[in-house]
């Protein structure tokens, strides 16, 4: 489900390697939901999904700043997009579902893949001429 690509890469290495360590994450998650057979997994899904928020936050962070740096023209509509993905995932609580929280979480994980995809092929490739200032 989450599977980085060569193609998907903007250009700057360290976005990259953050870009890389999401897919990975959620990667993750999936394969512990996955896997998981009858054991509750509850509790370590939770905490992966929360790093993966925290994780999301730090790395919008890190983007907004190297946006800054050179001058990105469509840094604020950039920021609303970021902003409006963190919102959407902690508007998710996974404590409140009491059934089948292995088939919701999958399905929450593909709404995160296919976001995720969509914006580092959309939104994020349109920075990269900008970002060439940065080498
Ligand atoms: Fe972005």
């Amino acid at each position: 489900m989450f599977d980085w690509k060569e193609d998907y890469s903007v250009g700057v290495k360290e976005i990259d390697a953050q870009h890389k360590r999401l897919f990975e994450m959620g990667q993750a998650m999936s394969d512990l939901v996955s896997n998981h057979g009858d054991e509750d997994i509850y509790d370590e899904l939770t905490a992966m999904f929360n790093e993966l928020i925290d994780y999301t936050r730090y790395h919008f962070n890190d983007e907004e700043k190297l946006m800054e740096k050179v001058n990105y023209k469509d840094l604020e509509d950039h920021k609303v997009q970021h902003q409006l993905f963190v919102e959407k995932l902690e508007a998710y609580d996974l404590e409140t579902i009491d059934e089948d929280q292995g088939a919701f979480a999958l399905k929450l994980l593909k709404t995160v893949a296919t976001w995720i995809f969509k914006h580092i092929t959309g939104d994020d490739f349109r920075y990269r001429e900008a970002m060439t200032a940065l080498s």
